[in-house]
């Protein structure tokens, strides 16, 4: 009996050995190989549609993309190697946007263009290799991989002629996504909190977490042979796919009258509701992207005239109206420019509201070099099912003609502010200016 004893106790120590030395997030640099992780080229032919999709997706190019290339390689190494202080926030870079690298201590991995694995970025083996976490909430990659044979996966008792399969409840839950869209910085700052955005809100609680808006299931074949049935399309759409920021929030305007005297002054009210995102819009990258309202009005004649937003005068909300000024002034470090006076801070019509939350650099300005802040501004963003209010008073010019006026308003959202862009030579595209929404409205001026 004591010797069954000894042996079940010894058992449960060894458990719990093996489980605490099972290395994640920072402790699991270098302790791969890339031999151990397949290709997802060796995926491609049961599991066609995935893997299609998966290429279209951003999780194939996250170490390849031109932004995430110049934004490691220009700026974060650069950085680095200017304050050594901060390698391992750079390598732990890898360990989100090419997990793999990481894990097989290929830090700084080459560039893209000696199409190296790390190009693999985050692959199908990244993921379906997952077997839990250490920490809660999950931040900064802090996943256990465990690649080999068996690939995990939401769906128990699949047969697979490649591989072994197993059920495991994590790859339902939002906390996995969490992982990765997590993220604290060196100065222990949540740079990144999508999923504890998420957790906050709404969707949380009714049970929506972000696979059903990032990938919805329908009715099809997960592998070439399989049954048919309700499958996860691997679709991860997000900021680089127009049609899914556009619409994303709603707007409304309307007048307080409807009717006006030429020399009275008009008062504007926009809704603005976030009806479609399980967290705060814009989230993410947000030290890089800005949503903003442009308001204009139109005469009977056809001139037009810009109207600023009404201030409300709440703590740090001047960097939420569009202003003719400086920031970004950090980049001059990794570019070793210590004249580098910055770039336009926003880059959008002056007087324009912006919802976005700003990010400081340890000297107090405004940064895009996430790893760099030291503290956060005002959080100006929609969050998942809330309404703004934006009022605009607007004093009716005295030679206005007499007649119909209409307003609009357009909601517009950019992924990476535009003079950061062109200053740092990102395509274009990476600025291109998204519609999120537009509504209209009118006022009859009387003599
Ligand atoms: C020779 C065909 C084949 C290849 C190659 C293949 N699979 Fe599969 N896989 C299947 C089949 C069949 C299933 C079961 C599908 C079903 O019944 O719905 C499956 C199921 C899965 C599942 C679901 C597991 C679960 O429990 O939910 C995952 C994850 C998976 N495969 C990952 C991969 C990965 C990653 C690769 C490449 C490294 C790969 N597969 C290569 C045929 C294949
Ligand atoms: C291993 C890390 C990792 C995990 C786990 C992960 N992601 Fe991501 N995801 C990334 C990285 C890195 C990017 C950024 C790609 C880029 O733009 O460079 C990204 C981008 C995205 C995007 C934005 C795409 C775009 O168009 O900009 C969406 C949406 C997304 N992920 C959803 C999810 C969901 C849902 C889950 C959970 C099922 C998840 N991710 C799990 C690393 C991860
Ligand atoms: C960012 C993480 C991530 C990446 C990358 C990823 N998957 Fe998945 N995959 C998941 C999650 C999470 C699920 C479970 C989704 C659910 O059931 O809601 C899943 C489900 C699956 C399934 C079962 C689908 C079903 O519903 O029957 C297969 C098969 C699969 N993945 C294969 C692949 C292959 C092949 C690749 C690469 C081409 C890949 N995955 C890339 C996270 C990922
Ligand atoms: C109710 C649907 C819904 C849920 C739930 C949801 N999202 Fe989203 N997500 C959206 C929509 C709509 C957008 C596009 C608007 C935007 O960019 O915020 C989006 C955008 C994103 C983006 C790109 C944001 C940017 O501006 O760069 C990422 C990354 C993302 N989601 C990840 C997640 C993760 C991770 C979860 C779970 C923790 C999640 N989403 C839950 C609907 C959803
Ligand atoms: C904890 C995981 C994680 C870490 C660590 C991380 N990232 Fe990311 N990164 C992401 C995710 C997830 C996204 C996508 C967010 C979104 O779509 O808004 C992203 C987005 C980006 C983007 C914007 C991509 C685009 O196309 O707009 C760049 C550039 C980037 N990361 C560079 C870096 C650099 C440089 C570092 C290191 C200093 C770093 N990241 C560290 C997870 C991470």
């Amino acid at each position: 009996m004591k010797k069954v004893c000894a042996i079940f106790i010894f058992c449960c120590f060894a458990t719990l050995l093996y489980s605490e030395e099972k290395p994640a997030g920072e402790d699991a640099k270098g302790t791969k190989k890339y031999e151990q992780f397949e290709k997802p080229q060796a995926c491609q032919s049961c599991h066609t549609d995935i893997y299609q999709q998966w290429t279209q997706a951003m999780m194939s190019q996250a170490y390849t993309h031109h932004w995430d290339e110049i934004e490691y390689f220009d700026l974060a190494v650069e950085h680095a190697k200017v304050n050594p202080d901060l390698k391992d926030a750079v390598d732990g870079c890898n360990g989100c946007h090419t997990p793999m690298a990481f894990l097989a201590g290929d830090v700084t991995p080459p560039r893209p263009e000696e199409n190296s694995r790390a190009n693999e970025s985050v692959s199908c083996e990244v993921c379906h290799t997952i077997t839990g976490f250490k920490d809660e909430p999950n931040f900064n990659f802090n996943f256990i991989s465990e690649p080999g044979r068996l690939k995990y996966g939401a769906k128990p008792g699949l047969k697979s002629p490649h591989h072994d399969t197993q059920f495991l409840d994590i790859y339902q839950e939002a906390r996995f996504c969490g992982t990765c869209h997590n993220e604290k910085n060196p100065f222990g700052i949540w740079v990144k909190s999508t999923q504890l955005e998420w957790e906050e809100g709404p969707y949380s609680e009714q049970g929506v977490p972000c696979h059903q808006c990032h990938m919805p299931k329908a009715l099809g074949r997960s592998a070439k042979m399989a049954q048919e049935e309700m499958v996860a399309q691997h679709l991860f759409h997000g900021a680089h796919d127009p049609g899914k920021v556009g619409g994303s929030i709603e707007l409304r305007m309307h007048p307080e009258e409807r009717e006006l005297e030429y020399d009275e002054t008009v008062v504007l009210k926009v809704q603005l509701f976030n009806g479609k995102a399980g967290h705060k819009v814009p989230t993410g990258s947000v030290e890089d992207r800005i949503m903003w309202l442009h308001v204009t009005a139109t005469d009977v004649n056809g001139k037009q005239y810009h109207l600023p937003v009404d201030k409300k005068g709440f703590d740090g909300e001047q960097y939420t109206i569009a202003a003719d000024e400086l920031a970004y002034i950090d980049m001059g470090i990794p570019k070793r420019d210590p004249d580098f006076k910055g770039v336009q801070r926003d880059g959008v019509p002056v007087g324009d509201r912006i919802f976005r939350m700003p990010y400081f650099d340890p000297d107090g300005i405004m940064t895009i070099m996430q790893w760099n802040t030291k503290s956060l501004g005002v959080d100006y963003r929609i969050g998942p099912r809330e309404t703004k209010i934006e009022t605009f008073t607007w004093e009716l010019p005295e030679d206005i003609p007499v007649g119909k006026l209409t307003f609009r308003a357009e909601l517009n959202y950019q992924k990476l502010v535009k003079p950061v862009a062109d200053f740092l030579n990102v395509p274009a595209e990476e600025s291109e200016i998204v519609p999120v929404n537009f509504s209209t409205t009118w006022i009859e001026i009387y003599e």
